[in-house]
């Protein structure tokens, strides 16, 4: 279904039913926030789901395109995994560049068997907003002024104006899914809540382009001119990133000087096979990794980008949102069915166990494959000894394999 279809019907629905009650008023129409309404509704819990903004541009975004074995069993519970079975690509390694050369990991093999699929976050969006729509149920896309009220007792508010109109949904709780700049974390008073947070010194710049990838699995390559990663969406569609400045515009990148320094980061053999082609898109994302503690606030309780950050070394992002929305979901419908709050009050404490592994596991990488202002002959020595050491010692390849594919739910 198109953006519009999606839009119409949660219109239809909003101009019937408002003002409204609801068991979870969820913020935020990203991944975290979809995943849940659809885990709730599929165990009989109701929940509106309002977004900032339209449909079309919440499927505009690139995000990243690797799934644990977690996130799709997720997506299998909500009903929802079935094309990211037919058409995810399973990937049982990763190849890691330096020193101008590659050098397998076999994720399944130091696994036991375990892998990743690659497909897409926006396809994941797709997929759940379709399914919402086909149920359905309602999404308010396009609101503005949204405030959280209450939640520090027993009967939340939100409210929120949508083409003019004052609206406000009454709720048991309140999900806050809206990501790194969103209301939710932005409601909480100062001296409830704790960040963390590192700001890396460059950015990604990614392309997404309708050609063959250049190898069957992702290559993630350390170089003395800076990361390069190979990813692909699809057999037809590559995504493929270069670590540039922060500070940078992506404006001054032409297809082709992006082409050119991707192929001087790659070994002679991959530069030779690269296929090039016309981007589709083409964008520059700041790295940052940022935890807020604790994720629970009376009946508010933040999932997603909204609690945490991870720089995209690793593709940790989605992974994480999804292992959340597992762990809140399951509370509340445990809430509702077994009038049990153990799993709302170690929501917090179960979260951020996961997260603070996956915070380590990104910033370990990030630091290992990147060139930081001061890494200079030294430092890309050192990273490169680090390489050769991961590379041989199979209790160091295992501890990049095991945290790769997933730490356990
Ligand atoms: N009111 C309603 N919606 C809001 C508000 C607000 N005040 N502020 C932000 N939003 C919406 C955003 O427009 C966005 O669509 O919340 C949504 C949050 O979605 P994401 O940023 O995708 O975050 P999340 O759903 O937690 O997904 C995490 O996505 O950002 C990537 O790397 C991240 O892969 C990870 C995953
Ligand atoms: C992507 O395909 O966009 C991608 C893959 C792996 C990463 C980050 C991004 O580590």
């Amino acid at each position: 279904m198109s953006g519009f279809g999606v839009h119409f019907i949660a219109r239809i629905l909003c101009d019937d039913r408002f003002p409204m009650r609801t068991q979870v008023a969820i913020v935020g129409a990203g991944p975290s926030g979809l995943l849940l309404a659809q885990l709730l509704h599929r165990a009989g819990v109701d929940s509106v789901v309002i977004e900032r903004q339209s449909a079309d541009h919440v499927l505009g975004r690139i995000r990243a395109g690797v799934l644990e074995k977690v996130t799709v069993d997720l997506l299998d519970q909500a009903g929802v995994g079935q094309r990211a079975h037919a058409q995810g690509l399973v990937h049982e390694g990763i190849e890691l560049l330096f020193k101008g050369k590659r050098h397998r990991i076999d994720l399944s093999a130091l696994t036991g068997g375990s892998h990743v699929t690659v497909y897409g976050q926006t396809e994941v969006t797709r997929d759940l907003m379709e399914a919402r729509a086909a149920a359905g149920l309602p999404s308010v896309y396009g609101v503005q002024a949204v405030s959280l009220h209450g939640f520090d007792g027993a009967h939340p508010q939100v409210r929120y104006v949508l083409d003019g109109i004052a609206h406000e949904i009454e709720c048991d709780f309140i999900a806050g899914c809206d990501g790194y700049h969103g209301v939710s974390r932005a409601s909480v008073p100062a001296s409830a809540i704790r960040n963390y947070e590192r700001v890396y010194p460059f950015g990604w710049l990614g392309v997404l382009a309708e050609v063959p990838p250049v190898s069957p699995e992702l290559i993630y390559a350390n170089t003395e001119r800076g990361f390069a990663l190979c990813s692909m969406r699809s057999a037809t569609r590559s995504r493929y990133y270069l670590q540039c400045g922060a500070d940078e515009n992506v404006q001054t990148w032409s297809d082709e000087a992006f082409w050119d320094e991707l192929r001087r980061r790659l070994d002679p053999e991959a530069a030779q096979r690269l296929v090039t082609g016309p981007s589709i898109e083409k964008s520059i994302a700041p790295l940052r990794s940022f935890v807020a503690e604790p994720m629970r606030f009376g009946r508010l309780f933040l999932a997603g980008d909204a609690a945490h950050i991870v720089p995209p070394t690793g593709a940790k992002g989605l992974n994480l949102a999804a292992a959340d929305v597992g762990y809140l979901s399951r509370a509340l419908i445990e809430h509702y069915r077994e009038r049990s709050s153990a799993g709302l009050d170690a929501y917090s404490q179960r979260c951020l166990g996961r997260v603070w592994k996956a915070e380590r596991f990104s910033w370990w990488f990030t630091s290992l494959m990147h060139r930081f202002p001061d890494t200079g002959a030294f430092g890309l020595k050192r990273q490169e000894a680090e390489l050769d050491y991961l590379v041989q010692s199979r209790a160091a390849s295992a501890a990049l394999a095991e945290n790769y594919v997933g730490l356990p739910l």
